[in-house]
């Protein structure tokens, strides 16, 4: 088979990394790709927004099956342009992944089918949002609508700061028109967990939960990032959690695009927060998780060509997903200055240390070859270092390990990813 997979991050080297495992599998293509990308995959340099050229390219190249890896050319339709071509993709049409692209469409979804989430209100004249702003209880929490790399919710503390929130999103659009819209949602405290699942548009089969570190600094400190670093399991997602998420969230989602003639095959990654309350959805993604993918993947026994095949043909009950029963943690390198400001282009040493070392992975995020053809840094978030071990800590002490076989100029890394786990 012939495997084209869409993106450039380090979600992206993990995929085409666990999907280059397949026996079925002959060739890989990444478009763009990145340098440890190229490892495993030829990278050809076609825009993940170029649907016409991608789909050109995968017609050419006669691809069997086309893998999305990242939010943006889903919510801007691949699947819809591939599909009347004709070429096989994996991921969800343009009216499914809207549960991603639209906060103020998932909230109300939520609402209609009885999901539980927090209470919130939409809004679309700044005016009315910043009326209703004077008196509400605070924190509170607001989201522009559309997408905003992760960076369009803003945590409130008094009527001050909401007013400039306001402000912010709808006036200034600071997130352009991810701003013409503004969901205002009230605040929820509790863990943090991450549940990305297969879905065929009736089945969904869950993956082993994680945990992301969005913050920039220790201690959750610091701005909010893509995320810093990953662990997986998450100790917090209990038996009991996971009893009430089957019972209330996951299939209630599935079914619920269905009833709205948005059928959803691809991956949804269940944002969710263990509230005092019970489990609570954060948001929906309608693709896989970075870095969560870096953790799950490494644990996944499943050919994951077959899973995806599945999902596209509709015979994902066919499949049973399983996982190592272990534990991985990804802690990310990234450049000093992330997600401000930071320089790029030093040069990468350390890369070949991972080679034949089981259980250790090192996943591209922003990288590239310079001229004279080494890998040097090409973004705020450089590297994932993923180990797994059989226990969380065991994890995290390899991955820990490896980083120090890493170097480049303008090197950072939080040092406590998965050390919540210590707590349980
Ligand atoms: P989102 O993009 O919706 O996942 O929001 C980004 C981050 O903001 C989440 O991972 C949470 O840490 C925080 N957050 C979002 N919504 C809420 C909420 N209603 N209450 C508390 N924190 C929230
Ligand atoms: N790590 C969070 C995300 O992928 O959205």
């Amino acid at each position: 088979m012939k495997i084209l997979i869409v993106g450039s991050g380090g979600r992206e080297h993990a995929i085409a990394w666990k999907v280059a495992e397949s026996p079925r599998v002959d060739k890989i293509y990444c478009a763009p790709g990145n340098a440890g990308i190229a490892g495993c995959a030829e990278c050809v340099s076609i825009g993940a927004m170029e649907f016409d050229r991608l789909a050109d390219f995968a017609e050419e190249n006669k691809i069997d099956l086309t893998v999305v890896g990242m939010d943006d050319p889903l919510v801007g339709g691949i699947v819809d342009v591939f599909e009347a071509r004709g070429l096989r993709i994996f991921g969800p049409r343009k009216n499914a992944a809207i549960l991603e692209g639209s906060k103020a469409f998932s909230k109300d979804l939520m609402k209609k089918y009885g999901i539980p989430t927090a209470a919130y209100e939409t809004f679309d004249d700044p005016k009315k949002a910043l009326e209703y702003l004077k008196t509400a209880p605070m924190p509170i929490v607001l989201k522009a609508d559309g997408l905003a790399l992760g960076k369009g919710v803003l945590i409130c503390n008094t009527p001050e700061e909401a007013e400039a929130g306001v402000r912010e999103i709808m006036m200034d659009k600071k997130f352009g028109s991810a701003g013409n819209q503004m969901v205002v949602e009230e605040f929820m405290t509790g863990r943090e967990v991450s549940v990305l699942s297969f879905v065929d548009g009736n089945t969904v089969k869950i993956m082993t939960s994680s945990q992301d570190h969005k913050r920039a600094q220790d201690g959750d400190q610091g701005l909010n990032t893509g995320g810093m670093g990953t662990f997986s399991p998450s100790p917090f997602y209990t038996e009991e959690v996971d009893a009430f998420c089957r019972e209330h969230i996951y299939q209630a989602t599935v079914d619920a695009m269905k009833k709205e003639g948005r059928t959803f095959k691809g991956i949804i990654f269940f944002g969710l927060m263990l509230t005092p309350k019970g489990p609570r959805v954060l948001e929906y993604n309608a693709r896989f998780g970075d870095p969560e993918t870096q953790v799950v993947l490494p644990r996944m026994k499943n050919d994951i060509v077959d899973v995806f095949e599945a999902c596209v043909d509709g015979r994902l009950n066919e499949i049973e997903l399983e996982f190592e029963d272990n534990a991985a943690v990804c802690v990310v390198l990234a450049s000093d200055g992330y997600p401000v400001k930071y320089e790029k282009g030093f040069k990468i040493k350390g890369l070949e240390k991972f080679e034949g070392k089981d259980g250790y992975y090192v996943f591209h995020a922003g990288t590239k070859f310079d001229q004279d053809g080494d890998i040097v840094t090409n973004g705020g978030r450089v590297l994932g270092v993923t180990a797994t071990g059989a226990t969380l800590k065991e994890a995290r002490a390899n991955a820990y390990e490896a980083t120090e076989w890493i170097d480049f100029a303008n090197k950072y890394m939080r040092h406590d990813i998965g050390k919540a786990i210590d707590d349980v």
